[in-house]
């Protein structure tokens, strides 16, 4: 059939093409996958099935029963379907100046116990705005995409991802298991001319290409993606069945022999000196490039290496994000709110005059604290020449990336005569209860707890995310409605676990109520009930501990291995001092600010009974403790101390965390093993004096079977 463009097709022409199509496409699926003997090559059939889902996109009602765009990939009436990520995609660490860059590389040689001289190469490339994809390939086939998501489980968009140009069906020579991972982005020619279509057809126009290639990938119309022009950058894999080369840029090159789009600005650099040169010349063409980078990205090449270095618990050690200098707007500051957060925190924002920074519509900016509106830090020392912000001033607004924009400057040649001062209010504004502000701390906070609306409701929230309870049903839009719910209120996380009874004596009435039918209350009271069994970590991180997140919580959890432990030690450690305040702070990972805020949370009468009662509901189920089952250091406490020659102190503590022990800094009566190596001082000493067992290197290699 001649190929009509297809802005120019009538009806009756389009519906034809897609007739025909829908046979074409299915005869070839067959000899595809039912025979095994494809009967049209790679790139014919990618073309086919991209005209196809183009026609839809402009005839949506002539998509058909039988249309091949819906055959490919999951279906997604109700939303995407969640995809477990089989390696996590994670974020990198950024960096905003020359500095961070040199204390990367610093970072990295100490790590690895590289003396500043050694050879170390780097990768240096464009950090493409856009949003990652992760696409997995079995026996040369791209059986699934999905974004990042939250990194571990992401959306699958994989009938999307068949109708992108830049995104090969099938590849040849490929390990038989690939994931390739990249970012998929729109150009600027490609954006403006998107938007032009778009409000010349009354639709949606979008605020910057990134929102319009997150927009046009997260569709649940295929279709629609297809039309959409839509790019990929290849630059990283995820799981593989075999390696694909020895170094990061030799892997890229052969991901590049696959048939993606790499990057052709990447170039290896020998160290800061070349990085930072690459960086000026990157900076010096973003303007050119046709698409949009936010900064430059750096990676040790040598993939052993990054092995070696691992992750952090959501950065690599391995690389990192050099981003540009952010963007600026001046504008009116109208008014100066404040929020209260989930520990209490008075937080002021500014509401602006909206202002376009970088393409983005901002109206709102974070002013961090007190301080920082009355122009110092929290040292008194003077920030922006000592100019406070007042509302009715002109100020600088900037943002960088995702982060929240900020208000960076003022304008005093501009400020009205009349303005005042801000005065930081001293009580809380949600609840009244005086706002305190601890030295040291640099931010006042509402003393009011549970009491305090806006802090219960936010702990509460934060109970039931999903890294926390997860509860299907309950989130923070219903959390807020039973807050306030004079029959079936919730107050505090135990609440959540009577909702049911207290529901039932209630006439079970929440059925009837708006927005609620019988199946959405049973199944809410079904998914409260399946939370009643919870692991340790999950709980302690929900509990909303200033300063206890996720990677501490489960870290704590590992150690006490279950909650009456848990709970026993913490009590035994109030007072800050004796064996179990030794031993919490003893864990690596937990300093003393952390196991203060823990030690005061459990001594704080009313939190301890809000916790009990939670407790009282529930199942705890212990730690898992990591995979160690022939390990030999499962569950001991080692310390290091002194040199060590073949690994630096951060390999081996990994290691050792890798095998279910737990690494103190601090030899006590707790210690099962030290580990000394030449220059040991004072806790070789101690652990003699105490009768505990010491390796030397060879010994403590030996004993993990790494000799
Ligand atoms: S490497 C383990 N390389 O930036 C991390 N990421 O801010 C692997 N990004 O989530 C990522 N350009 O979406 C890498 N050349 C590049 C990139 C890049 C853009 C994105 C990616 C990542 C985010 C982190």
């Amino acid at each position: 059939m001649a190929q009509t463009d297809i802005d120019a097709l009538t009806e009756a022409e389009a519906a034809a093409e897609l007739e025909h199509l829908a046979r074409v496409i299915g005869e070839a699926n067959a000899a595809y996958h039912s025979r095994d003997e494809p009967e049209i090559s790679d790139a014919e059939y990618d073309a086919l099935k991209r005209r196809n889902a183009a026609i839809e996109a402009r005839f949506p009602d002539l998509k058909r029963e039988d249309s091949p765009s819906d055959q490919v990939g999951a279906t997604v009436a109700d939303g995407f379907s969640k995809v477990p990520h089989a390696v996590r995609m994670l974020s990198l660490s950024n960096a905003f100046d020359d500095e961070d860059i040199r204390e990367f590389d610093t970072s990295v040689r100490k790590y690895l116990g590289l003396g500043v001289d050694a050879p170390l190469a780097y990768t240096a490339e464009p950090k493409i705005d856009g949003l990652s994809l992760s696409l997995r390939y079995e026996d040369g086939r791209l059986v699934q995409a999905a974004t990042r998501g939250d990194g571990e489980v992401g959306e699958n968009v994989t009938a999307n991802a068949y109708t992108i140009a830049g995104i090969p069906a099938i590849l040849s020579g490929a390990p038989a298991v690939l994931e390739v991972r990249g970012e998929v982005y729109m150009s600027h020619a490609d954006f403006a001319a998107l938007n032009t279509r778009q409000s010349e057809a009354g639709g949606k126009t979008f605020a910057n290409p990134r929102n319009a290639a997150a927009g046009s990938l997260r569709q649940l119309d295929p279709a629609i993606t297809a039309a959409r022009p839509l790019r990929f950058f290849a630059y990283a894999w995820g799981e593989l069945s075999a390696p694909l080369a020895d170094t990061q840029q030799a892997a890229i090159g052969r991901l590049a022999a696959l048939g993606f789009q790499t990057n052709p600005l990447t170039a290896l650099c020998e160290g800061p000196v070349a990085m930072l040169a690459h960086y000026a010349q990157i900076e010096a063409q973003r303007a050119t490039l046709g698409y949009d980078i936010d900064g430059v990205v750096y990676k040790v090449d040598d993939l052993a290496l990054q092995q070696r270095l691992g992750f952090r618990s959501t950065t690599p050690r391995w690389a990192i994000a050099h981003k540009f200098p952010a963007e600026l707007a001046w504008t009116r500051l109208e008014a100066i709110d404040i929020q209260v957060g989930r520990t209490g925190a008075l937080s002021p924002v500014a509401r602006l005059q909206p202002v376009t920074v970088g393409g983005v519509v901002v109206s709102n900016a974070t002013l961090h604290n007190e301080d920082y509106i009355a122009g110092c830090d929290a040292n008194g020392i003077p920030i922006r020449d000592g100019k406070d912000i007042r509302v009715g001033d002109w100020v600088q607004v900037y943002r960088a990336g995702d982060v929240i924009p900020k208000v960076a400057d003022v304008d005093l040649s501009r400020r009205p005569d009349d303005s005042e001062a801000y005065v930081f209010p001293t009580t809380c504004p949600e609840c009244g209860s005086t706002a305190l502000r601890e030295e040291g701390d640099a931010v006042r906070r509402c003393t009011g707890g549970m009491i305090c609306p806006a802090q219960a409701v936010e702990k509460l929230k934060h109970f039931v995310s999903r890294k926390a309870f997860d509860i299907d049903g309950l989130g923070a839009k219903q959390v807020e409605m039973f807050y306030d719910d004079p029959d079936l209120p919730i107050r505090e996380p135990a609440d959540i676990f009577t909702l049911q009874s207290r529901d039932a004596a209630n006439l079970n009435r929440l059925k009837n109520r708006h927005g609620w039918g019988e199946q959405s209350a049973g199944n809410l009271f079904q998914a409260i009930d399946d939370k009643r069994r919870i692991g340790f970590g999950r709980l302690l991180f929900a509990l909303g501990i200033r300063h206890v997140g996720e990677a501490a919580a489960n870290l704590i959890a590992r150690t006490y291995v279950d909650w009456p432990q848990f709970e026993a030690a913490i009590g035994g450690a109030e007072g800050f001092d004796g064996p179990d305040w030794d031993g919490l702070i003893g864990i690596d990972g937990v300093g003393e600010v952390m196991a203060r805020s823990l030690v005061s949370a459990f001594a704080q009468e009313a939190e301890r009974a809000s916790i009990d009662r939670l407790v009282a509901h529930l199942e705890v189920q212990p730690a898992e403790r990591p995979r160690t089952e022939d390990s030999p250091v499962a569950g001991k406490t080692v310390v290091f101390t002194g040199t060590l020659e073949k690994m630096t102190r951060a390999e081996a503590k990994a290691r050792a965390e890798a095998l279910g022990a737990k690494v103190s800094g601090s030899v006590s009566a707790r210690t099962d093993l030290v580990v000394a190596g030449p220059g040991a001082g004072s806790k070789a000493k101690k652990a003699a004096d105490l009768g505990i067992e010491t390796l030397d290197e060879d010994g403590w290699l030996d004993l993990i079977g790494a000799l």
